[in-house]
């Protein structure tokens, strides 16, 4: 994946759509779209694009959204599978619904892809540097299903790609407001996602009717709920994670995000509104995430991937190991010895996970070569995405109240893996140490195709549990019966 994206970078580059970047460690930092606490411009369509979205769209469905039409909506990919939709709200930072990610925590296997441009410009895939849920995320209730997510690299500003605006003040606009979905969601209940974007209006309803409507699954405090009581228009499987934006009137109007896709019952059933995250409310928690100085978080694995620790002279703390310095309460010159020695350790789960991933990506090339094993059919499905009650409320209080699997329940996709050119890697900074080291991995652990796929599984779990599912996840698949 690093690979991939350090060619797309050099193409781009050569083509002069984006910057030339360095390779490796630090990471780039966007010259003119900021991240907070600056405020840079946001929540601004292409020309082109604007008002093109019918008042009758809709996502259940629908309409296509002309190219580009919503630059700040992005998809998340797990394993390379489109699993839900995201909001760029600064130049590297995703916001998404914490539900995507229950099950599926480590950074290394997701990836984002930005929004296309209004002429149809390719997409642009990014890595993912660091997950950050909600910390009071519910996944029996959703309650606070909101998630950052933070880019391995800002977006250049001279992309597609445009930040929308975050709600300066807690209040939303009027029920009745008439606000905008999108998304790649199903097309129906149960129906297949969408090929292209898909886009609707939908008027934003009271607390009151809200409850009325679903009952006590909706939390006012955290959730709102918008669509038409009617039915027949709304978001739907797949679309979590995407935005609801209201227009801020003016003669420059902005796009402020004032929800994020969460649930439903059903899809455009009447009397039945979509459910989104309210953003506003959580205002203080996204400002204090976006802005936290760089080394106040544990540095993530992509982060520490990237560091050769050999390079590093020990006397000074390297800069992903400097959150380990400062927890320290010792002399300086002790706690930088004991801050490496943590670093190293991290690393070296870090690098299980990162094994347990190229592990990962060997076994679907091998199913893609030779047809799926038995003992690897079994594994795959709960590597490439959350399970399906995951992605909804399992349990909610009323008992009309259905689940909802999603089309990807029924089976699972492996994409093809590209193969990069070798000689792509002159003249492209950075490519050919990723290729030796990619070279290196794949002969170190050529072994794993020896085991045999049924003990496979088990060993997996093994080496990193923690990276795919928490024991309570567990304890909920044996209960359910789910693979
Ligand atoms: N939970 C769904 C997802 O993971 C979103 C469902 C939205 N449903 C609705 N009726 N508005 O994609």
């Amino acid at each position: 994946m690093e690979i991939q994206h350090r060619l797309h970078e050099c193409r781009s580059c050569a083509n002069h759509t984006t910057p030339c970047p360095a390779p490796g460690w630090p990471r780039l930092q966007a010259p003119l779209l900021q991240d907070p606490p600056e405020p840079g411009p946001c929540g601004e369509r292409h020309p082109g694009t604007v008002n093109v979205t019918r008042a009758h769209g809709r996502i259940v469905g629908g309409n296509a959204a002309p190219p580009g039409a919503w630059p700040w909506l992005v998809r998340l990919q797990l394993g390379g599978q489109p699993l839900c939709g995201g909001v760029l709200v600064a130049a590297s930072w995703v916001l998404t619904a914490a539900h995507c990610f229950a099950g599926a925590q480590n950074e290394l296997l997701w990836t984002v892809t930005l929004a296309e441009g209004p002429r149809g410009e390719k997409a642009e895939e990014v890595p993912v540097n660091r997950i950050l849920p909600h910390p009071k995320f519910d996944p029996r209730t959703f309650h606070n299903d909101l998630a950052l997510v933070q880019l391995w690299t800002p977006v250049s500003p001279a992309g597609a790609a445009r930040p929308v605006c975050l709600p300066q003040e807690p209040q939303e606009p009027p029920a009745g407001t008439a606000c905008a979905i999108a998304g790649w969601g199903a097309l129906f209940e149960d129906g297949p996602e969408a090929e292209a974007v898909r886009e609707a209006r939908v008027p934003l309803l009271s607390p009151d009717t809200c409850r009325r409507a679903l009952g006590p699954g909706l939390r006012p405090s955290s959730m709102l709920c918008a669509g038409y009581l009617a039915g027949g228009i709304d978001s739907c499987q797949g679309d979590s994670g995407g935005p609801l934006t209201c227009s801020e009137p003016g003669p420059h109007p902005r796009e402020v995000l004032y929800g994020v896709t969460s649930w439903g019952d059903g899809c455009g059933e009447p009397g039945k509104p979509g459910v989104y995250t309210r953003v506003a409310v959580f205002k203080d928690w996204l400002q204090e995430q976006m802005s936290a100085a760089p080394f106040s978080h544990e540095p993530s694995c992509r982060e520490l991937l990237a560091w050769n620790p050999k390079e590093e002279p020990l006397a000074e703390a390297a800069p992903p190991c400097a959150f380990y310095a400062h927890l320290c309460p010792g002399p300086a010159g002790a706690c930088e010895r004991l801050a490496h020695q943590q670093c190293l350790q991290r690393r070296r789960r870090c690098e299980l996970r990162s094994l347990a991933h190229t592990l990962l990506e060997l076994l679907r090339g091998a199913q893609e070569l030779f047809g799926p094993r038995p003992g690897v059919r079994r594994l795959a499905p709960a590597l490439t995405r959350p399970a399906p009650w995951l992605r909804d409320p399992p349990r909610r209080p009323s008992h009309e109240q259905r689940l909802h699997p999603g089309p990807r329940a029924a089976g699972t996709r492996f994409p093809k893996r590209r193969s990069e050119p070798r000689a792509e890697a002159n003249g492209c900074p950075g490519l050919e140490p990723l290729l030796q080291k990619l070279a290196t991995l794949q002969g170190t652990h050529a072994w794993i195709l020896q085991v045999p796929s049924e003990r496979l599984a088990m060993d997996f779990h093994e080496v990193g549990p923690q990276a795919f599912q928490t024991p309570s996840q567990c304890a909920q698949k044996a209960r359910l019966g789910q693979p």
